[in-house]
């Protein structure tokens, strides 16, 4: 079974995503990651984030590797740990030029259908899973909330991995973000192709039970 969660910064998405898979009992693909990947691989070595071309070969030359568990997701990028470096704010202030790329978003949708292959079976979250990564995905959903309730949940997170960000920050750069993220999802709302949940006022604990009672009502309705 293939279950898509897409969706911007801080709609839940990501915990989500993983509980549920837990509670499916198959694996969590975090996608997010690669585009965190490849903006640090640009900061670090120096690669202009203007030079579209430069981005595109530092994304062909990168070796991403994802270990998503159940608590955790663990990010090798050319035999380098960098799970912890991809959070940071320095980096999300920076994905743009790379989720923005279409030849750059090419690579990672063909890993990400590769690994899609080989699994056979898995939750998946991102901006673009349903739509095209995953057209057929077995079950897709889109997951939202204010923008404002969005920049509490991550300012909360930033925090709780020692870093000092303010709040103000946190908002302007999940508004920056939501333009392009919204690009990738637009045509998954107007189909009507993904179920859509607000999350502003619902716990991370009710958003799963949501999510596991959508999938056995489709599942079920397709069995009859
Ligand atoms: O979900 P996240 O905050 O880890 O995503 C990091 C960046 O990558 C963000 O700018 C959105 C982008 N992204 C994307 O364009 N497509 C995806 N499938 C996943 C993430």
């Amino acid at each position: 079974m293939i279950v898509t969660i897409d969706g911007p910064a801080g709609s839940g998405k990501s915990t989500a995503a993983r509980k549920l898979a837990a509670l499916l009992g198959i694996p969590y693909l975090d996608t997010g990651a690669m585009y965190r990947a490849i903006t640090l691989k640009a900061l670090d070595t120096g690669v202009s984030l203007d030079d579209p071309d430069a981005l595109v070969a530092l994304a062909k030359a990168t070796d991403i590797q994802l270990d998503c568990g159940p608590t955790y997701v663990r990010v090798m990028m050319d035999g380098r740990d960098v799970s912890e470096a991809i959070r940071s704010m320095r980096v999300s202030q920076h994905t743009n030029p790379i989720a923005r790329n279409p030849r750059i978003r090419e690579v990672l949708v063909r890993k990400q259908a590769e690994i899609g292959r080989r699994l056979g079976s898995l939750v998946t979250e991102g901006r673009d899973q349903g739509s095209v990564v995953f057209p057929n995905a077995d079950v897709k959903f889109l997951l939202d909330a204010a923008d404002t309730k969005r920049a509490e949940r991550r300012y909360v997170e930033i925090q709780a991995d020692g870093e000092d960000v303010n709040y103000e920050d946190v908002l302007a750069n999940i508004r920056a973000r939501d333009a392009n993220d919204q690009k990738q999802w637009a045509g998954l709302l107007e189909s009507k192709q993904a179920v859509h949940i607000d999350t502003t006022h619902m716990t991370i604990a009710q958003v799963v039970e949501h999510l596991q009672a959508e999938i056995e009502r489709q599942m079920a309705g397709r069995s009859r």
